[in-house]
């Protein structure tokens, strides 16, 4: 077994069952992703798994980072301030009493010895005897310091308290000196506490921002290794419906994911087996029903030779039964043709070819002669076709064209960018818009094949062209043609070194 993919899971290729002779089949190209998953209009577009897992990493890494630095800030904060404040409040407590003695003195000595004695503090306030002395000019006192202070510290205890002075922080402290019927403020600046609580706090901040982020790419780290299996099997899945029906999934060595392969695996056998049961029931059917065929269309061929030498009646029956038996002659061809196509059992066989030879060689066999028109230099270009499925598609516009439109007024080829487009156009009742596109499905006839009545149409022809079309990597379309009825144009892909 060789194994493919890199993740837990590995893609594998079981050994095709048998299936008999006949060409290998062909591998159609995986088909585009399924519409389903892209978003319908109007609906909410859902957050996908590995955005959700990265969010929920990164949203756990910001909640955590911000509640460890939010009590490592405010731990910190507190402790700093406590020892800060206690440690002032002694020194201002300690001035008091250097003070005390000193204030016997004149007045005019104390600003001096105001000054010494409060050598730390941004600012000292001296309370005697219903003045006020400070050691800087003072507006009118006591106008710096909060009321509250001022009235515990003048009924006799010492206070302290953090105000804000020219939005500054200061920490201010009162202490009464009662034995000279004095009080003590002192005022300490706290900016320098303040600024490196702010540099604390910044850094802490951005640390929270670094682990948010390298919470996410974890998240997105994790959810990728995470999901590597589902991607694993929705690959496989996509494998087999493009046609690798014999695509597995291997498991390594994580014994969880044993189940989800198992079952993945089971459920591929049985497609695949219920698929080659129904391809090999189609084209059993097919072989079958082409035999008796073989005979009837032989035997009604005698019996049209001597038409003739029937009664009228009989000849209007044999005519019937001609008609409807070569209808289901080719039904059986056309259905041959695409359940070998859809089984992947159709070969495809490129090659590089001019279009002008490849468009007058498909033309050639027309029911009528049809002027072939190329634009420009579109005769030179050279495009990579299986020759057989060009020519189908073209023999199948120019039939309906005969069929249901009096026959083809002229093939036009031109180039357009990377493509090469060929369109067959009549005059005819042409296509109703709303028709465009369902002519193109199986058994599906217009309104014009319709018309026809009994008609020999089975309604596969625009079916098995798309299919072949799309084969050789290109598309048909129908568009109205100028003056009037129908344009069925193909479109394939240019030689690239060509162009
Ligand atoms: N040139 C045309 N003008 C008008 N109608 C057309 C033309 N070509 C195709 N159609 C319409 O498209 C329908 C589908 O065409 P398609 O070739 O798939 O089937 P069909 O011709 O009915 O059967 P068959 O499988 O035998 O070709 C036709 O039944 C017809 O109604
Ligand atoms: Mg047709």
């Amino acid at each position: 077994m060789s194994g493919s993919g890199t993740g837990l899971l590995r893609r594998v290729h079981v050994r095709p069952k048998e299936r008999g002779p006949g060409p290998r089949p062909a591998r159609p190209e995986r088909p585009a992703p399924l519409s389903r998953t892209e978003p319908r209009p109007g609906h909410r577009r859902h957050v996908g798994l590995r955005a959700r897992i990265t969010i929920t990493f990164a949203l756990g890494a910001a909640v955590l980072s911000g509640t460890i630095a939010g009590i490592t800030y405010f731990s910190v904060r507190s402790s700093v301030v406590n020892q800060q404040t206690t440690s002032l409040y002694h020194e201002a407590v300690a001035s008091a009493e250097v003070l005390r003695p000193e204030l016997q003195l004149p007045v005019a000595a104390w600003p001096h010895l105001l000054e010494g004695a409060s050598a730390g503090a941004k600012e000292a306030i001296l309370y005697r005897k219903h003045d006020w002395y400070a050691t800087s000019p003072f507006p009118a006192p006591p106008s710096p310091l909060p009321a509250a202070l001022t009235r515990t510290v003048m009924s006799g205890n010492a206070a302290s308290e953090t105000i804000l002075v020219r939005s500054t922080p200061v920490y201010a402290v009162g202490v009464p000196i009662p034995a000279v019927d004095s009080a003590y403020f002192a005022l300490f600046s706290m900016s320098e506490v303040a600024g490196t609580l702010h540099v604390l706090l910044a850094s802490l901040l951005l640390a929270a921002v670094v682990v948010t982020l390298a919470g996410a790419l974890l998240g997105s780290w994790a959810a990728s290794r995470a999901l590597r299996p589902l991607h694993e099997a929705a690959e496989a899945a996509l494998d087999i419906a493009s046609g690798h029906l014999d695509t597995r999934l291997e498991t390594d060595e994580y014994a969880d994911l044993a189940v989800l392969t198992t079952a993945f695996n089971s459920m591929a056998d049985r497609l695949q087996d219920r698929i080659e049961r129904e391809v090999s029931f189609t084209s059993d059917v097919n072989h079958e029903l082409r035999s008796p065929l073989t005979t009837l269309a032989a035997s009604l061929s005698v019996l049209e030779g001597r038409s003739d030498e029937l009664p009228e009646r009989s000849q209007r029956a044999l005519a019937l039964l001609g008609a409807e038996v070569r209808r289901f002659r080719r039904l059986v061809d056309e259905l041959l043709e695409i359940s070998r196509i859809d089984a992947g059992l159709s070969d495809v066989s490129m090659a590089e070819v001019p279009l002008g030879d490849l468009v007058r060689r498909s033309v050639s066999p027309s029911p009528g002669p049809v002027p072939v028109e190329f634009v420009g230099e579109s005769a030179e270009s050279y495009v990579v076709v299986d020759k057989r499925r060009f020519e189908r598609i073209l023999a199948n516009f120019l039939q309906n064209a005969q069929n249901y439109a009096g026959g083809a007024t002229r093939v036009k080829v031109w180039t357009a960018g990377e493509v090469a487009r060929v369109a067959v156009e009549d005059e005819g009742p042409g296509i109703p818009p709303e028709e465009r596109l369902r002519i193109f499905d199986r058994f599906s006839r217009g309104s014009s094949g319709r018309r026809r009545g009994l008609g020999e149409g089975t309604g596969l022809g625009l079916a098995i062209a798309t299919e072949h079309a799309r084969m050789l990597g290109g598309r048909v379309y129908v568009e109205d043609n100028v003056p009037r009825g129908a344009r069925f144009v193909v479109e394939i892909p240019l030689l690239k070194e060509a162009q």
